[in-house]
């Protein structure tokens, strides 16, 4: 169990680009980084608006003189001084992880930056290569996949429990966007044009969370061939989608199907995660995200519940609260960011052995996010027909 007893040498002085007062993720983000102690908040170019970036920071406890009024001026800030920022996250929107990050890591500073990481995989390959040249770590905030109950769902499939996978069933739906955009936020209405999202609206938003939740549950499954069907039910969206649903052919034979809206109307679910296999399946949702639901064909239906000893030890390891205790995404949050700074902890000391088995959302879990949006909007290019998982 994650007591938060020191993990990394020393903690990690951290800055943030975006996540000011009035961004959405910005909290999450202090919520899993300033957990453990592991990071220090030490500077920041919060908002686009540079007053109100340095009024927040301030009420941060960030020392006025470091907070700056963008990117560029962080890193001339921060590069001459002894106890400069050694990472930074980015919290803005999508069409700004590009540049932050390059210059980020041209400036010698480890990234942790928000997904969609990049709008084409063209654009990852260029940036791994130079956190490869510099000995940087990128990381991405895929901040459910900390929940002890994904590294149970991986641990069970693992060892067979399940049997043979034969259906992957993904959906994180809501209703917030059921309405036209004539008052959006200013959060939505970026999300809508394609040049500052990107390619996508929902399957990149919401949809790169399904995705790589797969990938932390099933490791060795590849995607074969897709199918992706979009649409943008408020017709100003298009061409981007407010709703959209993906068929995928895995190389083991399983077939999985994926939906994502913003237009579900009424429905709090928010994300559920079902794993078919021969003999059980599991399922569960970050609304109830306690309990992981195990089915058996002809016994009575399981409730495994998360910290109990009854759960596999990958699981029991990364619990913070305890069985009886909630334990919910401000905890996942806490292992991602935890994760990440084991990682550039390690990148800090030469320690290649442990990066080689170290798990955590990194460059590589990033660029797939992006090739399967690029693979889904061919395939929706196209008419919503199958095509082949480049
Ligand atoms: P938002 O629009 O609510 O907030 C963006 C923040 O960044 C604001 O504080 C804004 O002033 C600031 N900002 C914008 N451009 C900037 C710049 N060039 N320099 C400094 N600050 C700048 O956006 P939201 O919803 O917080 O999304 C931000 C990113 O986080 C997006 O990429 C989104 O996809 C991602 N996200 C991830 C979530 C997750 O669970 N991992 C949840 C919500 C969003």
């Amino acid at each position: 169990m994650i007591n938060g007893e020191r993990k990394i040498a020393a903690p990690l002085r951290w800055g943030m680009i975006g996540g000011g007062r009035t961004g959405q993720v910005g909290y999450k983000h202090r919520t899993g980084a300033l957990r453990d102690g592991t990071y220090r908040l030490v500077a920041g170019a919060f908002d686009l608006d540079a007053k109100r970036g340095r009024d927040f920071g301030t009420n941060l406890g960030v020392d006025p003189d470091r907070c700056y009024d963008d990117v560029q001026a962080l890193i001339a800030g921060e590069a001459d001084r002894e106890d400069g920022v050694q990472v930074v996250s980015v919290a803005t929107p999508n069409f700004t992880h590009f540049p932050i990050t390059k210059a980020l890591l041209e400036a010698g500073i480890h990234v942790i930056c928000e997904k969609p990481l990049f709008f084409t995989v063209a654009e990852c390959d260029e940036i791994a290569a130079l956190a490869a040249e510099r000995n940087l770590i990128v990381g991405v905030t895929y901040g459910f996949t900390g929940h002890p109950l994904v590294r149970q769902m991986a641990a069970m499939i693992a060892s067979g429990v399940l049997g043979e996978i034969r259906i992957v069933d993904l959906q994180y739906t809501h209703g917030f966007n059921a309405g036209d955009d004539t008052n959006a936020s200013e959060a939505q209405k970026w999300r809508t044009d394609p040049a500052k999202s990107g390619p996508t609206f929902v399957l990149g938003d919401i949809g790169t969370h399904l995705f790589y939740l797969s990938e932390v549950v099933l490791p060795d499954l590849r995607i074969e061939r897709l199918l992706c069907d979009r649409k943008a039910f408020i017709p100003s969206r298009a061409p981007l989608e407010d709703n959209a649903t993906v068929l995928m052919h895995y190389d083991n034979g399983a077939r999985g199907h994926l939906w994502v809206s913003s237009v579900d109307t009424g429905n709090m679910g928010s994300q559920r995660y079902r794993f078919v296999g021969s003999k059980a399946s599991v399922e569960w949702s970050d609304s109830r995200p306690d309990q992981l639901l195990y089915q058996v064909q002809g016994e009575p239906e399981q409730i495994l519940h998360h910290g109990m000893p009854y759960l596999e030890p990958e699981s029991l390891a990364v619990d913070r609260m305890g069985a009886l205790h909630t334990e919910g995404l401000g905890d996942s949050w806490a292992n991602i960011y935890l994760w990440i700074a084991q990682a550039i902890d390690a990148k800090r000391r030469g320690d290649e052995a442990f990066l080689q088995t170290h798990r955590y959302p990194g460059m590589q879990a990033g660029t797939e996010g992006v090739r399967w949006l690029e693979n889904c909007v061919r395939s929706a290019k196209a008419g919503g027909t199958w095509v082949d998982y480049q």
